[in-house]
């Protein structure tokens, strides 16, 4: 199966982007919609999760990706795969995850994953780094009590910026992590892991 071919990236600030999403029905895209949630945020193919899904039944994953054909593909493999408890999302993250969220139960969401997030590494597109303040608050304020946040990258600045960004928010406590805590690795983290790249890792926990 070709791999669909997408924009490396794409403007997050662009006006197409800036459209508010439909809020998210859990019962209507998972089987048990009482399951605790996983969320991964910039999932891009969404691999990740696909395989997430099979190992842990008693979680729902959520995927979330700004680049709308990925998410198409990953739900297209996700109903081959007959997969009761994974689905995407079309969502500009930085923007909107609070509207599409809004209608999940405050108590479901306990794990969140951030990984690779694109650099955006000149100073005047640091404005789409899709972490920024309002994320970091949105994620944080639909956490369940003691939920975690669970962030990677390999570019070291990108990490700092994110780290001081999330431990900055009281209602969090850190966890340093020296190992991806998860069974499997994104498709980012396998090819930094092919260049022997360095990966700065941080949990944070809702108290
Ligand atoms: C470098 S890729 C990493 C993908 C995956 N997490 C991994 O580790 O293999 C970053 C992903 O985040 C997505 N992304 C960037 N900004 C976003 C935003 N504002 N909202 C949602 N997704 C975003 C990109 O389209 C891209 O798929």
């Amino acid at each position: 199966m070709p791999r669909v071919r997408v924009h490396q990236h794409v403007n997050p600030l662009a006006p197409y982007y800036r459209q508010a999403p439909m809020p998210l029905d859990v019962a209507a895209v998972f089987e048990r919609p009482d399951l605790p949630l996983h969320l991964d945020v910039g999932c891009a193919r969404g691999r990740f999760i696909l395989r997430m899904a099979k190992l842990e039944p008693d979680w729902n994953f959520l995927g979330i990706e700004i680049r709308e054909p990925l998410v198409e593909e990953a739900n297209r493999l996700a109903d081959e795969a007959e997969s009761k408890n994974l689905h995407y999302a079309f969502c500009n993250a930085m923007l909107w995850l609070d509207r599409l969220l809004v209608n999940i139960p405050d108590a479901l969401l306990q794990m969140v994953t951030i990984q690779f997030p694109d650099p955006w590494f000149k100073k005047r597109h640091a404005k789409r780094r899709m972490v920024n303040a309002e994320l970091v608050d949105m994620i944080v304020s639909k956490l369940a009590a003691e939920g975690k946040i669970f962030v990677q990258t390999d570019i070291e600045p990108l990490a700092e910026e994110m780290f001081a960004l999330f431990k900055a928010d009281e209602r969090l406590k850190m966890i340093d992590e020296i190992e991806n805590p998860f069974p499997v690795k994104t498709e980012r983290e396998l090819a930094v892991e092919s260049r022997q790249l360095r990966v700065y890792r941080k949990s944070f926990q809702k108290s």
